[in-house]
């Protein structure tokens, strides 16, 4: 984990035995991988705020844009499972290339979608390290859809 893992003061900080959970769920579902193409096989498992924990895995296709990150598969499940109130409080995300790697920013935007100011990505670092970041110094300049953004919302 990385030096600033615990900060006890943020209330939205997991305790190093959560953390350590969801980073083995992640690995553990990493082995679940469709990903004959890139052979990187990657798993997410999500915490969410009421506790629940949910995971997913890349899934690859033949036609390769068509093919569904781990984070992505993660939340659909979340949001199959729970309904569209889900709010993420934290997401692992491992590899079995033991490489660094950080979620790409589709990953982000999605994990956007669903975060609270506080959530936190748990990512592999350099050198077998866990970095762990905000989804909002992950990603500061989010896309949001206001009713502004939206042609005509307001004749709607
Ligand atoms: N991949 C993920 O699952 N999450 C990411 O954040 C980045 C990339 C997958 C997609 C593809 O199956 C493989 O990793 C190589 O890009």
């Amino acid at each position: 984990m990385s030096p600033d893992h615990d900060s006890p003061n943020r209330p939205t900080s997991l305790s190093p035995a959560q953390a350590a959970d969801l980073q083995q769920r992640a690995v553990a579902v990493a082995h679940h991988a469709y990903a004959p193409y890139s052979n990187f096989h990657v798993g997410a498992a999500i915490l969410l705020t009421d506790g629940t924990i949910v995971t997913g895995c890349n899934v690859e296709n033949a036609s390769y844009r068509l093919t569904v990150c781990a984070e992505q598969a993660a939340i659909a499940a979340a949001v199959s499972l729970h309904g569209p109130k889900i709010r993420i409080r934290a997401i692992a995300v491992a590899n079995l290339n033991e490489t660094a790697s950080q979620p790409c920013g589709a990953c982000r935007q999605t994990i956007h979608e669903f975060s609270t100011p506080d959530t936190i990505v748990f990512f592999p670092a350099e050198g077998g390290a866990i970095a762990q970041a905000t989804i909002a110094a992950l990603l500061p300049a989010a896309f949001v859809l206001t009713n502004s953004s939206r042609r005509g919302s307001s004749k709607a």
